[in-house]
């Protein structure tokens, strides 16, 4: 078999048959097919689509190209959740502590943050002490001891998968159905939970930009998780404006730790509710409304909040920042923002308003930058609400004061203001199972 008639085939518009597709994943993560033949045939695939058989195939594929993490050691159901990503999602931190609180085994691996998108590994590295390399068994044991553990990569899960998605970030090939459903659900399977409920994004802070192909995408990735014998549901959810007031990694500690503790009700609650709610009802095969009083039950007795210190004092982390917030390091500078003009504000784009919070050092332009853990930008005003000339829309947190004018110009920038009140848009799309 060649590579160069694999490339031919897809270019051609002819369907790979599963030896082809094995031949390639083999090829591309053994360094034996060159980087120029992968993305030749990557930009095939994101010009040409694939079907489902070959989606599920290279799926299966990337899945099985390293480390497989065997849950079965683990006592009881477990369940895992995926954010497509975006701006000011802190989700993870509610929805796991929840869920766990609630009887479900929670096993997460968790990403970093690049570009406009935020990722848990960093939120929970800004809590002092937060152990977020551990290994497999360490991670099965913590589970079975706590019910939850939330961690980074462990053992060397999807590896075919970091070599494409690394080729395909650097020659405009991200954005294609197929390869972002494959990319995702590759290492779901490979991090082994029975449970699995996405979060899909929609909107300008997400990689979807609109609900049609957020749909499509959902849909791939369930017929994915199912032909694979996961249960799986996803959920359609905004991010046309971020999620929750406060972006950057210990800003959105606090406001989780605020859901949590002090029963914060909002647009981040509310996300969170209908996540935790679909993973229950999964999970424990037990409908939705009474999945819903189980979730809210545990927020409002404290046994959501009392898990994550758990989890928090389990690895390592000092549980005294979740006590107490107020002890959390501060940014040096602190800017407000005015509002420019009367009125409501008719829209704010989430991916402008994410690279704002990246250059106060809240996240990395680049997979090598460091962060700053105190940076980060505080919503006072969001879409919908009416201002007045001088009101503060923001503040903005940084160690550098030299980056605010370029913060505050790019964050003024995502907002449209309008005379009318704009009409409101829904927080969930849809609920896919
Ligand atoms: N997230 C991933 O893990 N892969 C993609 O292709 C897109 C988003």
């Amino acid at each position: 078999m060649r590579i160069y008639d694999i490339i031919a085939k897809k270019r051609d518009r002819f369907e790979l048959t599963d030896e082809e597709i094995a031949f390639f994943v083999k090829g591309c993560t053994e360094k034996t097919i060159a980087d120029y033949q992968t993305t030749a045939l990557l930009m095939a695939i994101y010009l040409n689509g694939m079907t489902d058989r070959e989606m599920i195939t290279l799926t299966n594929e990337m899945a099985h190209s390293g480390e497989l993490l065997d849950l079965s050691a683990i006592d009881g159901i477990t369940a895992d959740k995926h954010s497509t990503g975006g701006v000011g999602d802190k989700t993870t931190l509610i929805v796991a502590p929840i869920v766990a609180s609630c009887g479900v085994r929670i096993a997460k691996l968790s990403g970093r943050g690049l570009g406009h998108t935020g990722g848990t590994v960093d939120k929970l590295e800004s809590i002092d002490g937060f152990r977020v390399s551990l290994t497999p068994e360490e991670f099965i044991q913590q589970v079975n001891d706590i019910g939850i553990c939330v961690t980074g990569q462990t053992g060397n899960l999807a590896p075919a998968d970091k070599i494409i998605y690394g080729l395909r970030d650097a020659t405009a090939t991200v954005g294609s159905i197929p390869l972002i459903a494959s990319s995702i659900m590759s290492k779901k399977l490979a991090a082994g939970a029975e449970c699995i409920v996405l979060d899909v994004k929609v909107g300008s802070g997400a990689f979807m930009k609109t609900l049609d192909e957020t749909k499509e995408l959902s849909q791939k990735m369930i017929d994915i998780g199912k032909a694979n014998g996961r249960k799986m549901a996803a959920v359609l959810s905004d991010m046309d404006t971020p999620l929750g007031k406060n972006i950057g990694n210990t800003l959105e500690v606090m406001e989780a730790v605020d859901v949590l503790k002090n029963g914060l009700q909002s647009d981040l609650t509310e996300v969170c509710v209908v996540l935790a709610s679909n993973i229950l009802a999964l999970a424990k095969a037990v409908s939705l409304e009474e999945a819903e009083k189980q979730v809210r039950r545990s927020l409002s007795d404290g046994s959501a909040y009392e898990t994550f210190k758990k989890l928090v004092r389990t690895q390592g982390g000092d549980t005294l920042l979740i006590e107490n917030t107020d002890k959390f390091k501060k940014a040096a500078f602190c800017r407000e923002v005015p509002s420019p003009a009367d009125g409501y504000i008719s829209s704010m784009n989430a991916e402008t308003i994410g690279l704002a919070s990246v250059a106060l050092g809240a996240g990395r332009k680049t997979k090598e930058d460091t962060i700053d853990y105190t940076a980060g930008i505080v919503l006072e005003k969001k879409t919908g609400e009416a201002v007045k000339k001088g009101d503060v829309l923001a503040r903005l947190y940084t160690n550098k004061d030299n980056c605010l004018d370029e913060s505050e110009r790019m964050f003024l920038s995502a907002l449209d203001f309008s005379e009318e009140k704009p009409t409101e848009k829904p927080l969930i799309y849809d609920v896919m199972r």
